[in-house]
């Protein structure tokens, strides 16, 4: 049974075994391990705890254990001495489960980890199956009275609505929805968190935070880079599936919900889902007016020219695979009937940043000439997710001297000149709560079902469609169909975004 310890401000980890699947790859080097080194750190972990690394990869746990300390400062933290073990196996091979759980049973007698075990899958998605099929045969999933087994899920979950089901009926079929936690990082970004501080411990933004007010609001993430050594994965996901399926649904969900009764984790994520159910699907013939993709060609400056994809390694040369996603949603329900959500997100964009744009509308008359207004823009209140993280509030303001020029001025609100404490990583604030068995910040199957609702008919029209990709330059704002797709409306896209 899984014995989760209600939400507590008793924010230390209890005693625990992190079991990482996929531990020689790429996320647990730059994420999982240095997370767990900050929370030894900042004294979250208690000395029962353990990390056992498990991969394909033939690799001595001296190696292991040595990479991971080494690399990521853990060398620093005594109670980490002698905890960390390595089991080298195939997912598909009994063998492999049966050495962990004795390696996990060995741990329990000698640390004190108590039974409790987080099973971690950090590895390809063609992994899930055959691991969770063989920590069930080995009696893993499972946790004797009083302790806990769970599992925490990486995504992609599933590559549409049938394969996310698919990937349910197997996770359900050894483990109950209670010990099963999907993870989207976005959620442990203390600015995404934000969203619901600004919006629900504050009275003043209430009233504003609807069709009366808000114009329209965009949401922008934004990256510099391109895809890197990942083009493998990336080929076969591709902007919609990779970020906004979740990242981009997940801000969008928290930025326009109702409020909660309570943030417990059935309260919060009810409100995410009655939101995404109410997200319009466009029909076939509308897709072509309210999805924009795009692919990165080579560009940049002479002295900085950057490849195009389809010269990325790892990436077929002639690939329709996209890199830029552009939408306009609409929001079937009181609050949000009639405004336009635009959202985009691109590699090898101009800039990184993430912001929830909330535009308003224009006053109704304007006493002032319109010749002392051109450096006028909509107020608009600005989320900063990263980086810069903070907030703006964007009005006009009279210019000094004798006529009488408004401009657009900023309030400026951050996080950096406010305060004092550090942000904890995005991966660090999620692997404690999972700990602790808070599922708040992890994603419901209902969840999962509903964003893929949401993409699904507008990759599958992109699938069926054979005209060329529309491409964009290597460090521009993505291609010209997306000034297109919010130009119809007379709106256009902040052409700031990441300024304050
Ligand atoms: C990951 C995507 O989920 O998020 C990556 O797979 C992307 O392609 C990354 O680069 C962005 O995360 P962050 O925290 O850097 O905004």
């Amino acid at each position: 049974m899984d014995n989760a310890p209600q939400i507590t401000s008793e924010r230390n980890a209890p005693p625990a075994t992190l079991v990482i699947f996929g531990a020689s790859g790429d996320l647990t080097r730059r994420k999982l391990i240095p997370a767990v080194a900050s929370l030894a750190r900042h004294r979250r972990l208690p000395r029962e705890f353990a990390l056992v690394g498990v991969a394909r990869t033939a690799m001595s746990e001296e190696q292991f254990a040595g990479s991971a300390l080494s690399g990521n400062g853990l060398r620093d933290y005594p109670q980490l001495e002698g905890g960390i073990r390595y089991v080298s196996g195939g997912y598909d091979d009994p063998d492999t489960y049966k050495r962990l759980a004795e390696t996990l049973d060995q741990l329990d007698a000698e640390r004190g980890t108590a039974g409790n075990r987080l099973f971690y899958l950090s590895t390809p998605a063609e992994a899930f199956e055959p691991v969770i099929n063989g920590l069930a045969g080995a009696g893993l999933n499972r946790a004797r009275e009083g302790s806990f087994a769970r599992l925490v899920i990486e995504k992609p979950y599933g590559r549409d609505l049938a394969t996310a089901r698919e990937l349910d009926a197997i996770v359900h079929s050894s483990f109950d929805e209670p010990q099963v936690f999907r993870i989207d990082h976005y959620l442990g970004k203390d600015t995404v968190q934000n969203v619901i501080a600004l919006r629900f411990a504050n009275s003043i933004f209430q009233p504003i935070w609807d069709r009366s007010w808000v114009d329209h609001v965009q949401i922008t993430v934004a990256e510099t880079l391109g895809v890197g050594t990942r083009g493998g994965f990336y080929e076969s996901a591709g902007a919609m599936r990779d970020i906004v399926q979740n990242h981009v649904l997940q801000v969008l969900a928290l930025s326009l919900m109702e409020p909660p009764a309570s943030f417990d984790a059935e309260g919060l994520r009810n409100e995410k889902v009655k939101l995404l159910q109410a997200i319009r699907l466009p029909t076939d013939r509308d897709i072509a007016d309210l999805a924009v993709r795009g692919q990165y060609t080579r560009g940049g400056t002479r002295d900085d020219l950057m490849a195009g994809y389809r010269d990325e390694p790892g990436v077929d040369p002639l690939s329709r695979t996209e890199t830029y996603a552009a939408m306009r949603l609409n929001v079937d329900n009181w609050r949000w009937a009639g405004v336009p959500f635009y959202v985009r997100t691109g590699k090898r964009l101009p800039a990184r940043v993430t912001e929830v744009a909330l535009q308003f509308q224009r006053p109704p008359h304007l006493p002032i000439p319109t010749d002392q207004l051109t450096e006028l823009d909509a107020d608009a209140l600005i989320l900063r997710i990263q980086p810069n993280e903070g907030i703006s509030l964007r009005f006009g303001a009279k210019v000094p001297g004798h006529s009488f020029r408004v401009r657009t001025a900023s309030m400026d609100f951050s996080y950096d000149k406010t305060f004092r404490e550090e942000s904890p990583e995005a991966y660090e604030r999620l692997l404690l709560d999972a700990l602790l068995g808070d599922p708040t910040l992890f994603i419901r199957t209902d969840e999962v079902e509903q964003c893929w609702r949401i993409v699904d008919p507008i990759i599958d029209h992109w699938a069926k469609d054979r005209s060329p990709i529309p491409t964009y330059e290597a460090a521009s704002w993505g291609p010209t169909d997306a000034e297109r797709l919010i130009g119809r409306s007379g709106r256009r896209w902040r052409n700031d975004v990441g300024d304050f």
